[in-house]
């Protein structure tokens, strides 16, 4: 089938590759020039494990290109992944999606195209960007869109880092239309992801236990909710088995034990109750606040959502309380920061808690040494003025340090020589902000381990 996608970025990207790697013919549309050069030139422009592979592998089918014209026309499926970002009072923006429904709707010109929204928007987007298509689809063509387009929702749930996993070997496919030729049309689409007959790339080979995968059509709205509600799921399961550690804390539990005997329970599932400084990342926050946004405007309160962003931001200061607790001072000292990006294995930093725990270190007077392995260049770009802080190497963050704390559980910091390291360091205190170091041979090495809770 012919696709267009617009937008590259995580979703837009991994989304265009992946169709050419199952043998589609792709169109990426992206309005930024530098990005399209990169990517011709067979670079991503995000980091993003085996996305560069799945590029190369999929080469044959797939052209890159900043005019809709190139791409939107003949498509019989045009995806739209293009930012959301939120605005202050919690609604996403909207802007971009809308000149992006508009230049699609100018463009198309099959015979039936179905134009799909990646991007996570509000519930009733749908509709809206229905109308905004057909709108600029009869100003340009002066006759009526029926028959000719159709809008349909198709959620997204890969995670940055494991992307390609996750959209190649999914857990599930939602699919959202008020109109069944739009959802037959993506169910063909998906038909090799379904049921899993197609070639599993050597770079990532087919989980072992992956049957078919489960298909949930549905309407426009149904799987616009589904985005959220799952996404506020996963972020409230982290802020309870965090809320829980707390107390853990207090009673003098373990709660990386807690966490496992729950999670265990396989109505409760062991994913996402691992503890520590919380969530950050583009979707949790910003999908919570939409949620609750949403709600209030059919007057509507939701409590439950509300706790888990409290107890997330909680979590953050809790970090530095903790460090407080066990060097009575925290002004003058100079604390290391492991790891930057929000989470492993990306280089993305958007409400990354790091950035608010390096921010309260320098408000309370002391003197961070921050280091990640592949954030730090553009760390250096959005956050110029914590910038005089990163350090070249792990290594040079543990010179002359009072305390580290580990914010973000890259392989690379677990992997250090730490038995070493602690020779440089002023006072060997570590705080795991991810319960993700061997406790026991750091103890023995003689650091002074701490976590989050105890
Ligand atoms: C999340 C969802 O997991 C995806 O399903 C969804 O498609 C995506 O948002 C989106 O809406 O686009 P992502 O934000 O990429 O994916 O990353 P996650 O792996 O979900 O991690 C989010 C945050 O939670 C990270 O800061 C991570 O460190 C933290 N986390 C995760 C925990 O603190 N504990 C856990 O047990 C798991």
């Amino acid at each position: 089938m012919k696709v267009s996608v617009v937008g590259t970025g995580y979703v837009g990207l991994t989304t265009g590759a992946s169709l050419a790697y199952l043998g589609h013919q792709v169109t990426c549309i992206d309005l930024d020039p530098k990005k399209i050069e990169m990517l011709r030139a067979g670079r991503s422009p995000i980091f993003e494990p085996f996305l560069e592979d799945l590029l190369a592998a999929a080469s044959a089918n797939l052209t890159f290109t900043t005019e809709y014209a190139d791409g939107v026309p003949n498509a019989d499926v045009v995806f739209v992944a293009v930012q959301t970002p939120s605005l202050p009072d919690g609604n996403p923006d909207l802007r971009f999606l809308r000149s992006a429904a508009e230049s699609v709707g100018q463009h198309v010109a099959g015979d039936y195209t179905v134009v799909v929204n990646k991007s996570t928007v509000p519930i009733g987007s749908g509709n809206w960007v229905d109308a905004i298509l057909r709108d600029a689809y009869e100003e340009r063509h002066g006759a009526s869109a029926d028959g000719r387009l159709g809008v349909a929702s198709n959620p997204e749930f890969l995670r940055e880092g494991s992307a390609i996993g996750d959209t190649l070997y999914p857990d599930r496919i939602v699919i959202g239309s008020d109109d069944d030729r739009s959802l037959e049309v993506l169910t063909r689409l998906y038909r090799t992801v379904l049921d899993q007959s197609f070639t599993a790339p050597a770079f990532l080979p087919r989980p072992d236990d992956l049957g078919a995968v489960p298909l949930v059509s549905t309407d426009l709205a149904s799987a616009e909710l589904i985005k959220y509600a799952a996404n506020a799921f996963l972020a409230l399961k982290i802020s309870y088995i965090n809320e829980i550690g707390y107390l853990a804390g207090k009673v003098g539990a373990d709660i990386t034990k807690v966490a496992r005997g729950t999670g265990l329970d396989s109505r409760i599932g062991s994913r996402f109750l691992q503890p520590g400084v919380g969530w950050g990342g583009s979707c949790f926050g910003k999908d919570t606040a939409a949620l609750i946004s949403t709600a209030a405007e059919y007057n509507y309160d939701m409590p439950i959502v509300r706790a888990a962003r409290e107890v997330n931001e909680r979590q953050r200061g809790a970090v530095v309380d903790r460090l407080l607790d066990e060097l009575r001072i925290i002004k003058g000292r100079r604390i290391g920061v492991l790891g930057l990006a929000f989470k492993p294995n990306t280089d993305d930093l958007r409400d990354a808690p790091a950035i608010d725990i390096a921010r309260t270190l320098v408000a309370r007077g002391a003197r961070p040494k921050l280091h990640d392995p592949v954030a730090a260049e553009r760390f250096r770009r959005e956050q110029p003025d914590l910038a005089e802080y990163l350090c070249d190497s792990a290594e040079d963050v543990f010179d002359g340090v009072d305390a580290i704390i580990l914010v973000t559980e890259w392989s690379h910091y677990l992997e250090l020589d730490w038995a070493k390291l602690m020779g440089m360091m002023r006072t060997p205190i570590v705080l795991d902000g991810r319960y993700a170091l061997d406790r026991a041979r750091l103890e023995k090495s003689g650091y002074r381990y701490l976590s989050m809770t105890n």
